[in-house]
């Protein structure tokens, strides 16, 4: 028997997860999505070329690697074709290494219209969709109207589809919004006969079966802990759970299969969309941090908001997940900062405290720690013994403060700009 490692972002999205799954997967056979969809954009840089991967695993550039779709992700066939169609162009053989679970639900187009018609309709309260039309998508799951990729072999798809869609369509006129669904649908059935292409599985028996074989097995989570539908800063969230908990129910593993639970994190703090951020730098500092960080979305391109690491955040995320090691990214995005803070604490109404209060609305004052700037290059290092001690003591700060260990430390973008500690 083995066990299966999750590794998931403990912010809000963007941690670099793409990147750190490519790094592990040598050590693991499997590399399992358990939420989320095209709404994720994980980044990964090797040989001077950035791959953007949507929807599927970051463990497709290694050969004899199996990447499975769980049937907690939802897939939108046309960006799921483009994606195919894009990693063939480079060599990389999905046909041998992909599988799909036949419960992942399926994105209409139709689902994206909803997106941007109840997006659109929020006026002010804007959610900040990435409009790719997820939260329908999931809304039909927990609503019981959902397709899913198993459907795709039953003889009255097309008929079930046309249902759907018609529905979709009664809810759009509701909303007064013009769509043109069907200007997407030849594009999206060419992605449904691309789909029939590959091994679609019932994916919790076979994950199940790997584990019984000793098969190494890491779930890779998309977005972050913080904009998790249940702990997050809710409505400002995704649709699934993005925590631990949802790599059970995203894959069907049980909890006591659950082994090394990895949590990423940057060295200082982004958000992309609306919603509480209490470290956010609006001025020069968050914008230097955006310029060197290159923060700007994968998938939107949209700016990301920046800001100082918040460790309340960081510990809520490590609790609820039950981080067994950290990794902690881009903190050569700080070389040139002299002085680096951190809160350690909130003040809300004038009171210290260690938690998040439940209004979204309360106003929050971060209590800041500062640390000195370690001022240097640190991308071409390749061991901790040769960081800055600057840059130590702050990892030894956030080691102490959360009670588990920083792992790994990512320096920069590429594969072999990363540390690993013994
Ligand atoms: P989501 O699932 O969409 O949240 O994506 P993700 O967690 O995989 O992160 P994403 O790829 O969107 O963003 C991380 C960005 O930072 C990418 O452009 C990476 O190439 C880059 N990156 C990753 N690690 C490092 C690092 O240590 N230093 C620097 N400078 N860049 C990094």
């Amino acid at each position: 028997m083995s066990k299966v490692d999750i590794l998931l972002g403990l912010q809000w999205g963007d941690e670099g997860k793409g990147k750190v799954v490519d790094v592990l997967t040598p050590n693991y056979s499997v590399i399992a999505r358990f939420q989320g969809g095209p709404n994720a954009g994980h980044s990964l840089e090797f040989n001077n070329i950035k791959h953007v991967l949507h929807t599927i695993p970051s463990g497709v550039f290694h050969p004899g690697c199996l990447n499975l779709i769980g049937n907690g992700v939802v897939i939108d066939p046309i960006i799921l074709a483009e994606e195919i169609h894009s990693l063939e162009k480079l060599g990389v053989n999905l046909k041998k290494s992909l599988k799909i679970s036949k419960k992942a639900h399926l994105i209409l187009p139709s689902h994206r219209e909803l997106d941007a018609a109840s997006e659109a309709a929020k006026g002010k309260g804007k959610i900040g969709s990435t409009l790719k039309g997820i939260g329908p998508t999931y809304m039909d799951k927990t609503g019981r109207n959902g397709l899913r990729v198993g459907d795709i072999l039953l003889p009255d798809f097309k008929d079930r589809y046309n249902f759907l869609k018609n529905k979709h369509k009664e809810i759009l006129r509701q909303y007064n919004y013009s769509s043109n669904i069907e200007q997407h649908e030849e594009e999206w059935f060419k992605g449904i006969e691309l789909l029939r292409q590959y091994d679609l599985i019932d994916s919790e028996y076979e994950i199940n079966s790997y584990i019984k074989q000793g098969k190494r097995v890491l779930a890779e989570g998309a977005q972050g802990s913080l904009l998790d539908i249940d702990f997050g800063s809710y409505p400002f969230v995704t649709s699934s759970n993005t925590i631990c908990a949802g790599a059970c129910t995203g894959l069907g593993i049980a909890p006591h299969a659950v082994g090394e639970v990895y949590g990423i994190f940057k060295a200082y703090c982004t958000r992309v969309g609306s919603g509480p951020f209490p470290t956010e730098l609006d001025n020069e500092i968050g914008e230097k941090m955006r310029k060197i960080g290159v923060e700007f979305g994968a998938t939107t391109g949209r700016p990301r908001r920046c800001g100082w690491l918040d460790l309340v955040a960081l510990k809520y995320a490590i609790m609820l997940n039950g981080v067994t090691q950290l990794i902690m990214t881009k903190p050569d995005v700080l070389d040139s900062f002299e002085t680096i803070k951190v809160a350690v604490a909130y003040r809300v109404n004038g009171i210290e405290t260690d938690r998040l209060p439940y209004d979204i609305n309360t106003p929050i004052e971060p209590v800041y720690k500062e640390f000195k700037g370690w001022m240097t290059d640190i991308s071409g290092f390749k061991s901790d013994s040769d960081l800055p001690d600057e840059l130590m003591a702050y990892i030894q700060f956030i080691e102490q403060e959360t009670g588990v260990p920083v792992r790994i430390i990512s320096v920069g973008p590429n594969r072999d700009e990363t540390i690993v500690r013994e």
